[in-house]
Formats: C-alpha cells, sequence, structure tokens
C-alpha cells in the first residue's frame, strides 16, 4: 500500500462517478466534495447499514434529526466557541496559513525518514508538552528551533502562532442590525444532547438508552489535506449512550467491542484495523479510544468512542438554567446521565470502503495479459447489485433483457445497458463494484435461462431466470449482513 495506491482510488472515485470536487467548473472548493451516482448509492448504503445497526436492533436507541442551526449558546456551553481552535501561523513571503502542529510533526517524520529518532522522540515530546499547555509561544520556538522553512516559500519568515476557531459563523435574522450571530453545527453530538429530555419524556425511555443521529457538520479546518479523509462540510453518524453514573466504564467497554465488531463486518482483512486509546484525555472525559484503519497512507482515525461524563448535560443545565436530570426508579434518584458517545465520520467510513475494495488484478486475455480493475465492495454496500446485460441489441433480446429488469428493480437496484462487447460491460461494473451480471442471449429466448457472472472469481454459470432471486438477494441483503451483528 502507498501514496501511489490512494491517489488511484482517488481519481477512481472521479472517473466512476463515485466523488467529484465541489464547484469543479469553476475550479472547485477547498476540501469540498460531491457524490456522484454511484457515491450516492454507496454512502446512502453505509449510512442505513449504520442506523439499522444502532436503532432497528437495538430497542434501547431511537434516532433522531435535529437541525443544523442551534442557539448560539450551545455553543457556549460545550466549549466550542472558546476551545475548538487550531494552532495556526502564516508565512509571510508565500501568505499560506499552515497548522503549527502539522509543521512539527512533518518535520518529525522527516527526522524519522534520516534516521535521526532521538530528535524526532525529543520533538514529539516537546510538541506534546506545547498542545497539552496551549502553549502558542512554544509551537513558535519549536518551529524556529527546528528551522522549519515555509514548503512554497521555502523562507522561515513566520507570524506568530494564533488560536484559529474552526466553526462557521453565519448571521440569523434579515436585518443586519438585528441579526444574531449563529454557528454551523461543528458536530452532530449537541443537537442530542440538548433534545436528551424531549425524547427521554416523549418516549418514556429508561436508562440506559441511546440517541443516534445522523447528518451534515462543519468545520473551518485550516489545512484540509487527504481527499475527503478531512473535509469543511462533512457527514457524521454519532449516537449518545446516557447511562447511570458509575456504570459508564462497564458501557464505554461494550461499545468499543460492538463498534469494532461493525467494522469488521465488512472487511476480511482484521489487520487493517487497531484501537488507538488516547493518553491525553479532553477535560470532559474519563475514557476515549479510536477506532482506526490503515489506509494507504497510513493508520488513520475512522471512529471516536468517548466516556464523556456527565460533562455535555450538566453545561447545557447550566447555561440554560434548565434541569437536565433523569429520575432513576430503581435506585430512587435523580441525576445528570452520564454519556458514552460513538462517532464516526460518514465520508471518512466511504474512503476506507474505497481504499478498502479497491483492487487491481493481472487477468489472461487469450495470448494477452491485462489488468482488471475492481471494486470487491461488500455486496450488500455495492451500489448496483445486477446489471442486466442483453447480448445484442436485436432480435428479442433486449426486450426479456427489460422483463428481468422490471421484476428486479423492486427487490434492489439495478443497472440495464446494451452497448458495447460484454467484455467492456463487465470491466465497467467490476469498477464500480457491482456483485453480480447477467447476459441474455439467444439461448435465453428458449430455455429461459441467463449466465450470470460473479465479480470477485468472475466466474460464469448458466441458471434459470427464475432461480436468480435466490442466488442474488441473500448475498446483498443488508439483513444478513445485520444478522452477523448479533
Ligand atoms: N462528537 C465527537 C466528535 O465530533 P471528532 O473526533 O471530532 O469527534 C468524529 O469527530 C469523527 O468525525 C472522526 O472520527 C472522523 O471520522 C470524522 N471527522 C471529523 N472531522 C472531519 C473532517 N474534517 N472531515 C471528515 N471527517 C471528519
Amino acid at each position: 500500500m502507498s501514496e501511489e495506491i490512494f491517489k488511484k482510488v482517488v481519481s477512481h472515485c472521479k472517473e466512476y462517478g463515485f466523488v467529484f470536487p465541489s464547484s469543479e467548473i469553476y475550479d472547485g472548493l477547498g476540501a469540498v466534495y460531491d457524490y456522484g451516482q454511484n457515491g450516492v448509492e454507496l454512502k446512502n448504503n453505509i449510512r442505513q447499514y449504520w442506523w439499522r445497526s444502532m436503532v432497528q436492533l437495538n430497542e434501547n436507541i431511537v434516532g433522531l434529526d435535529s437541525a443544523i442551526f442551534m442557539h448560539p449558546k450551545i455553543w457556549k456551553a460545550s466549549g466550542h466557541i472558546d476551545g475548538f481552535s487550531d494552532p495556526m501561523v502564516d508565512n509571510k513571503d508565500s501568505k499560506k496559513r499552515y497548522r503549527a502542529d502539522n509543521l512539527l510533526e512533518d518535520q518529525i517524520d522527516k527526522y524519522i525518514k534520516n534516521g535521526k529518532t532521538q530528535k524526532a522522540e525529543e520533538l514529539q515530546n516537546n510538541l506534546d508538552q506545547a498542545l497539552t499547555d496551549n502553549n502558542l509561544d512554544a509551537l513558535k520556538e519549536l518551529i524556529t528551533t527546528h528551522e522549519i522553512a515555509c514548503p512554497v516559500s521555502g523562507t522561515r519568515n513566520w507570524t506568530d502562532v494564533r488560536q484559529f476557531n474552526l466553526m462557521y459563523k453565519t448571521q440569523m435574522g434579515a436585518l443586519a442590525e438585528d441579526a444574531d450571530d449563529v454557528y454551523l453545527r461543528p458536530e452532530t453530538a449537541q443537537g442530542i444532547f440538548v433534545n436528551f429530555l424531549n425524547v427521554q419524556k416523549t418516549g418514556r425511555l429508561k436508562i440506559p438508552f441511546g440517541i443516534a443521529q445522523t447528518g451534515k457538520a462543519f468545520r473551518n479546518e485550516v489545512v484540509a489535506r487527504g481527499f475527503i479523509m478531512r473535509m469543511r462540510e462533512f457527514e457524521q453518524m454519532e449516537m449518545q449512550f446516557f447511562v447511570r453514573p458509575g456504570t459508564e466504564m462497564d458501557w464505554y467497554q461494550h461499545w468499543k467491542e460492538s463498534r469494532m465488531k461493525w467494522h469488521l463486518s465488512l472487511t476480511s482483512d482484521v489487520s487493517k484495523y487497531r484501537f488507538h486509546d488516547h493518553v491525553k484525555l479532553a477535560h470532559y472525559a474519563n475514557a476515549a479510544v479510536d477506532i482506526e484503519y490503515q489506509f494507504p497512507i497510513g493508520f488513520k482515525e475512522v471512529e471516536g468512542i468517548h466516556s464523556r461524563t456527565d460533562f455535555d448535560l450538566s453545561q447545557h443545565q447550566q447555561f440554560s438554567g434548565k434541569k437536565l436530570q433523569y429520575f432513576d426508579p430503581e435506585i430512587n434518584q435523580n441525576y445528570v446521565p452520564y454519556v458514552v458517545e460513538t462517532s464516526i465520520g460518514l465520508d471518512r467510513m466511504f474512503l476506507l470502503q474505497m481504499c478498502n475494495a479497491y483492487k487491481e488484478e493481472q487477468i489472461q486475455n487469450g495470448e494477452q495479459t491485462e489488468t482488471r480493475t475492481l471494486l470487491a465492495l461488500h455486496p450488500a454496500l455495492a451500489p448496483v447489485k445486477l446489471a442486466i446485460l442483453p447480448l445484442m441489441k436485436k432480435d428479442g433480446l433486449p426486450e426479456l433483457a427489460r422483463k428481468i429488469m422490471d421484476d428486479f428493480k423492486f427487490e434492489f437496484n439495478c443497472f440495464y445497458e446494451e452497448k458495447d462487447a460484454i467484455g467492456k460491460r463487465y470491466r465497467r461494473q467490476d469498477a464500480i463494484g457491482t456483485p453480480f451480471c447477467i447476459t441474455v442471449d439467444h439461448e435465453s429466448l428458449s430455455d429461459q435461462t441467463v449466465t450470470i457472472r460473479h465479480r470477485d472469481t468472475m466466474f460464469q454459470e448458466r441458471v434459470k431466470i427464475s432461480a436468480l432471486k435466490d442466488i442474488i438477494a441473500p448475498q446483498v441483503s443488508m439483513n444478513n449482513l445485520l444478522k452477523n451483528l448479533l
């Protein structure tokens, strides 16, 4: 795995209608992307798999769809107005802005590559210390001492390091003088916290219970890199699990295992996943772990599981002046519940699936060896489940193929195509991850059979049209994937 493969995945996403740069005809908009015809299907399927595994399989988890705009005080209470920022520094010559910690991390990588491990370790320790102390002067000093130059201008002419808040601010209200500042939410979780009592009371929910939500989040990332790994507009899938204080570590363990099981259900290569425990905890957390995946560009966080104590609910209680407590009939006590959160980025999970599924194989075509590019996506996640391909555009073959399409389109996403040689059509379906193709030929007219081709093995077999459903449905079924989670 390498940067080269990552680049190939990125261009594959564009070439096959998965992901396009936003506003491309205007030269794009930094770190904002659009999902194309195949991308939207894959994204919907991932979201659905997450939603059903949370809300449908757990009797004590319900859903929510809260608004993106929220009262500005929410972000004061949550700590985002004061603390949700990155340290940044500008190069005065190139006018380029960088995250100070990223510049120093790149320098650590350089030291490691050049075998200067002691220097790398020393810088890492100093960087950790400066970040923990929130000491911007110390960060600047490290940049100076380690003689870090701007990759664009090559000079060391830096501004001071400043904090840069990641939230987007806009105005609510038509008249400028009446307008209130509001923020585009930087995470979906706060919408869950502020609705905690609404949902608990109207749903008559008993602790422990969870509230799940998927939706857009916005962060003005200073350095957005790695394609859809770090975007300025992205989607999260979050679940807050409300528990009795003192039981949170058991639930933290439960959700850690449960979420890893969900991830592993979609891959055969277990070694690509690992847990990364947070050593330095955020002030509100008493335990935190990331689920990391080995992308071609290295291990990266895909999901975070955090034991957030009663921090958020207590803050909202204080800032709103409204009680956010639960009466626990089992122990006859009122308390502010503790929360265990699972938070996964949908776009990052999408990228994970693309990287995990992208394969190049050398295959023999007569005398020649050629490269077959395929997406070995789990069939339940594949954008198209079945491609229906009449061998020729005549003799009643399209009519029979259309009839099969009309029967199957109620079951799952199908694709119909008459054009080009059959081999070319197979390749295009391989490239978007279609698990099954069927070819309708002259024999099909007389004996009601078709050739079915399996994506991963390219194995082809002759089967009755009436048998197709029993072959395809169990493999593309999300229900079967969900059953494996139990
Ligand atoms: N409520 C907790 C929270 O928001 P986070 O670690 O900041 O935690 C959770 O975000 C997940 O959201 C990350 O693990 C990642 O998958 C995704 N994520 C965060 N920032 C992102 C960005 N700029 N672009 C794409 N995904 C992002």
